[in-house]
């Protein structure tokens, strides 16, 4: 039975690569699937494409080949010729929509990416951030998540996820420089909230994801304990919470995002971090 007041949309944001949004992104919502038994919708919002990678392995390559429609005919609202239709045709959302992903199993569906998503040809043709909200409004209610995995630039792509989403995660690595994007993603939101009044945007807060160089078995280096402090300030200057769960460093990632669940070691952590982050939210299926 679907949440009556709708899903909850979450978007995995920082304006810094390589921090673990998709993964986190991706295991945040097989979790929800998985193990909450939810009805999970992962949209992938970054052009490099690695959620749609992780979710549907093999998959993805025929995907391009069969240049199935993809996040990019969400924004130009129809599909165009191909080796199959000789004219532009109506979009139909199903036909985007990928369902029993490898990575995601029965109740998760995946919006794929695709790398021509590139943000000057969206900005270039005018791409309506609204869009994507509109497309979940009107298909997706029966969904009981829907996690947005974001590119790491602020482009039209950060306006796209804050217009659908109710609340905004932020991965953070402890590293020299880690909270360089805090002071952007605060004046991005506050821009985003001024013009647009009715919509009620939040932190939901910041994960610490160990995946630092500079951690090294249990204890981490001086510069992770001094990013953690710096993490600590700017989080509480800005009010957002930090999760006591951190997600640690392990190879264990990089396995699971190939598919690969057998001997993740700490990897297997992540549960924690997802246990404490759906109970936060206080999402539950309804009728359980
Ligand atoms: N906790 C972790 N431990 C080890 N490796 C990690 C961890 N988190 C992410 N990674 C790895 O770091 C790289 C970047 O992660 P990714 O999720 O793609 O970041 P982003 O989406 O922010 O660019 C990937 O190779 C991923 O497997
Ligand atoms: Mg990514």
């Amino acid at each position: 039975m679907p949440r009556a007041s709708g899903p909850v949309c979450i978007s995995v944001i920082n304006m810094k690569g390589g921090v673990g949004k998709t993964t986190i992104a991706a295991l945040l919502a097989r979790y929800a699937s998985r193990t909450l038994g939810l009805n999970v919708l992962a949209v992938d919002l970054d052009p490099q494409a690695n959620l749609s990678q992780a979710f549907m392995r093999d998959g993805y390559k025929r995907f391009l080949r069969d240049q199935a429609p993809s996040i990019v005919e969400i924004f130009s609202g129809h599909q165009p010729p191909t080796s199959k239709s000789a004219a532009p045709s109506t979009l139909d959302i199903s036909d985007i929509v990928v369902s029993n992903t490898p990575l995601g199993g029965p109740r998760l569906r995946v919006i794929p990416s695709r790398f021509d998503f590139a943000d000057n040809l969206m900005s270039s043709i005018g791409a309506n951030p609204r869009v994507l909200a509109n497309v979940i409004a009107n298909n997706f209610q029966d969904m009981d998540i829907v996690i947005i995995d974001c590119a790491p630039t602020e482009s039209i792509f950060t306006r796209v996820a804050y217009h659908a989403s109710r609340y905004v995660l932020v991965p953070v690595r402890p590293e020299f420089f880690a909270t360089i994007g805090f002071p952007l993603l605060n004046d991005s939101l506050d821009a985003f909230r001024s013009s647009n009044r009715g919509h009620v945007i939040d932190v939901a807060g910041i994960v610490i994801n160990n995946s630092s160089y500079h951690y090294s078995g249990n204890r981490g280096g001086p510069e992770r304990e001094r990013s953690i402090g710096e993490i600590g300030k700017q989080a509480k200057e800005n009010g957002w919470f930090i999760f006591e769960n951190q997600i640690p460093f392990s190879r264990g990632f990089p396995k699971m995002m190939r598919g690969d669940f057998k001997h993740t070691g700490d990897a297997d952590l992540f549960s924690h971090f997802a246990s404490e982050f759906f109970q936060g939210l206080e999402i539950q299926k309804e009728g359980d």
